[in-house]
């Protein structure tokens, strides 16, 4: 959607656009953050009761948290920045959402949970928040958001202190290739595996609320899977591990989709759902 310019115009040009987007998006997740804290699927009352808001990939891969610092980042309105620190964790979450991290503080003061959260973009944090931190921490819907993955990875190398660990789990790039087809029943080919221009998606209620009245539009970003993991790499990280899962945690990601036993979302068609990739995890030290 930007117009490629190396010129001093056509760049002042991108990043008013690049503005643009971001305060667009930012709305979106204004309004998103008070429909979620009052959708079933994020089930604030069960969190509130003393559930936990973590899956087991993330229990098991990250491990024990306890005593740590953890810098959560795009917290969204904090169930998992404080669902770590009822396992002991000392947390901080981040988000570019005013409305987002006004109900986490509301939440980490009714529930007792101390926690410090942050409003900032992603991008500018390091002018936002000081200090480094044992683990790093984000998961489930992030990295879309963001235009450029090196300046992540750069921000997440900044708050590491040296010998700490950065995991995430996130949804894969291939899955973000596809689209429903029309008839609902299978995925269609409709989106580059890495977009550096933003897409445009027409909103329709959200992926927890489906049906929520609330019109709107989102700009995102594909990211190849070497655009992330070079990205770590390139700001000093060292990878441990990079797990690859056939099945998402219950979002509404494909029409085509079924809960299985185990609580995961799988594709129905079976050749779909052993071609198709549909989250990944990684661990790495600095
Ligand atoms: C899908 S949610 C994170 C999901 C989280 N795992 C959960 O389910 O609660 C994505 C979050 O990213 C935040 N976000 C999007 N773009 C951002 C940016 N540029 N800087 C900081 N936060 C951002 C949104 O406000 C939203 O809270």
């Amino acid at each position: 959607m930007t117009t490629r310019n190396d010129s001093g115009f056509g760049n002042f040009q991108q990043e008013a656009r690049m503005d643009e987007y971001r305060q667009s998006n930012r709305v979106l997740w204004n309004n998103w953050a008070q429909i979620h804290a009052e959708s079933k699927l994020y089930d604030l009352e069960g969190f509130k009761a003393g559930t936990l808001s973590l899956k087991p990939i993330e229990l098991e891969e990250l491990g024990d948290v306890a005593g740590k610092s953890l810098l959560h980042l795009q917290c969204h309105f904090g169930k998992e920045t404080l669902s770590w620190a009822r396992l002991g964790a000392q947390v901080t979450g981040v988000d570019f959402s005013d409305r987002a991290i006004e109900l986490a503080r509301s939440l980490s003061e009714e529930l007792g949970i101390p926690a410090s959260f942050v409003l900032s973009d992603i991008y500018e944090l390091p002018n936002a928040l000081s200090g480094q931190f044992d683990i790093v921490f984000t998961s489930y819907g992030v990295l879309g958001w963001l235009p450029d993955m090196k300046r992540w990875g750069e921000v997440v190398a900044h708050f590491l202190k040296p010998g700490g660990t950065f995991y995430m789990v996130e949804f894969h790039p291939f899955a973000y290739v596809f689209d429903n087809t029309e008839d609902g029943q299978g995925l269609k080919v409709s989106y580059p595996y890495a977009s550096k221009e933003p897409l445009k998606f027409e909103t329709h209620g959200s992926y927890a609320a489906p049906d929520a009245d609330f019109h709107f539009v989102e700009y995102g970003w594909n990211h190849s899977m070497s655009d992330i993991l070079n990205a770590l790499i390139s700001a000093g990280l060292r990878l441990e591990f990079l797990h690859e899962f056939h099945y998402a945690v219950h979002c509404n990601m494909f029409k085509a989709m079924e809960a299985t036993e185990d609580g995961w979302d799988r594709l129905k068609n079976p050749i779909e759902r052993e071609a198709i990739p549909l989250m990944f995890s990684v661990r790495a030290v600095k």
